[in-house]
């Protein structure tokens, strides 16, 4: 069995509470050997490229430090700045500036040096996420062969939106240098194919092979998935129970819908609190039958659109609550903080409405999360905006348009209305979906097909 290098910007090590991706991770490196590298999250004055060791449960992990600039320029700069709302369709809030540019390709040739020398012959090497686009390309330029697939978390943009980015085609070409690239999505790969072809003049062979010139990349379709074991389990423990009784008794019998959602302008929070506003002054009836529980905990803080959300939400849940709130009854109640995996789950459980509602997202795990939370007897019903990835793989949620008040509001009324037997009938499709392609089935296609690239096209 090869050993499995993964590389992401945040590393998981093997100790404490994980979510599934890590999870599903730490048991590849367990069973094979490996190391996970990438940023220890720390700041230091000078980058050193001195890596910490560290081994936890089986788990080894190799981290660095980064200095100020390459914080500043590569990860609250082009990773925060630039590419994450381009590749979320914001080109508004994009921020196109070359010392971005230049410290993201600086950063990655700092990882690229720091982590070679940690790589063997034989080993499968796995690269994660938009901080690390470049970063197949400097490994290459460094000597090594091996084969090294890259899989995107985040969507794809179109190609329309992705020309504006000025050093477009000097990171795709960089993404040549994998053998194999992941998309959550085909309407993901489908835009990369579509840049790739009529912008640089590449061609798609036999549906999944994009050729430019001497290079041959394969695309996978391939959707991550949670650890839908684990997390019907965690939905067992003592702290998820306990959580499920406080919650139910804290809504003394109304419907609780819950969202939880890092404090993102991607998640479409803004659009969801009208939403639900507009369910309470079309459904006057309904008023003081249910709380929208909103949990959000704050990310990316030094980022000026993500201060700017943050205080938008404020004002707005003070509002929504200001003007209709009663005596007895708060319509909203907005969290700002973040809560362990076991309590979620237990708040999931407690809730009749899981509300997912992104104007754009690669894939979504707390759809997947709510849905393996519920009670089968009694499940919740699932509203899943159809611009997460998720959508895809879950048609038998409630499919919104999040841009849209009105779906939202009709989306809440049918879900609190649905008959017993037709949540079963939902919840049933959803949770077998979300059982087989779980997080393990997402590696084992992702690694088989990185095996699976022949030697020509390395
Ligand atoms: C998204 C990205 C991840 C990232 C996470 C949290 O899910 O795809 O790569 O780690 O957000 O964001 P942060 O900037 O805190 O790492």
């Amino acid at each position: 069995m090869s050993r499995i290098i993964v590389i992401s910007n945040r590393v998981s090590t093997g100790g404490g509470a994980h979510g599934g991706l890590a999870t599903a991770l730490h048991a590849a490196l367990r069973e094979n050997g490996g190391i996970w590298f990438g940023w220890s999250g720390e700041r230091v004055e000078q980058f050193t490229g001195l890596i910490n060791f560290q081994r936890e449960n089986g788990v080894t992990t190799a981290t660095v430090d980064l200095d100020d600039h390459d914080i500043e320029e590569y990860y609250n700069g082009y990773a925060n700045r630039t590419l994450w709302p381009l590749f979320h369709y914001r080109i508004d809030l994009a921020e196109y500036e070359r010392d971005f540019a230049g410290g993201y390709q600086r950063t990655n040739k700092r990882f690229a040096d720091t982590v070679s020398p940690l790589i063997e012959p034989e080993d499968l090497v796995w690269v994660h996420d938009y901080h690390m686009f470049p970063l197949g390309a400097e490994l290459r330029k460094r000597g090594v062969r091996n084969r090294i697939g890259f899989f995107l978390h985040i969507p794809w943009p179109p190609r329309r939106l992705l020309v504006t980015l000025p050093e477009a085609e000097e990171l795709v070409k960089a993404l040549l240098a994998y053998d194999l690239i992941g998309f959550h999505t085909p309407e993901w790969v489908e835009s990369f194919c579509d840049y790739v072809c009529h912008e640089l003049g590449g061609t798609l062979e036999g549906g999944n092979e994009l050729v430019l010139g001497k290079r041959r990349v394969r695309l996978i379709a391939c959707p991550i998935g949670i650890d839908a074991a684990e997390f019907a389990k965690l939905t067992e423990s003592d702290t998820a129970r306990q959580t499920f009784e406080r919650v139910r008794e804290s809504v003394v019998g109304r419907a609780l819908i819950v969202g939880v959602d890092r404090l993102d302008y991607s998640k479409g929070l803004e659009e969801r609190f009208l939403g639900y506003e507009r369910f309470l002054t079309d459904n006057p009836e309904e008023r003081k039958e249910v709380v929208l529980l909103q949990i959000a905990p704050p990310s990316r803080a030094s980022v000026d659109s993500y201060q700017r959300i943050r205080s938008t939400l404020e004002g707005l849940a003070g509002r929504i609550n200001g003007a209709h709130a009663a005596l007895d009854w708060v319509p909203i109640r907005y969290v700002n903080q973040g809560y362990p995996r076991d309590v979620l789950a237990g708040v999931y459980r407690a809730s009749k409405i899981g509300l997912v509602t992104p104007l754009r997202d690669g894939m979504n795990l707390v759809a997947k999360e709510y849905v393996a939370a519920q009670d089968p007897e009694d499940p919740g019903v699932l509203i899943l905006s159809r611009f997460a990835g998720a959508a895809e793989q879950m048609p038998d949620a409630l499919l919104v348009n999040p841009y849209s008040a009105e779906e939202m509001s009709d989306a809440i009324r049918q879900a609190l209305i649905m008959p017993r037997e037709e949540r079963i009938r939902r919840w049933e499709t959803l949770i077998r979906d979300v059982q087989e392609q779980d997080v393990v089935w997402w590696r084992t296609q992702f690694t088989e097909a990185l095996k699976a690239v022949p030697e020509r096209a390395r």
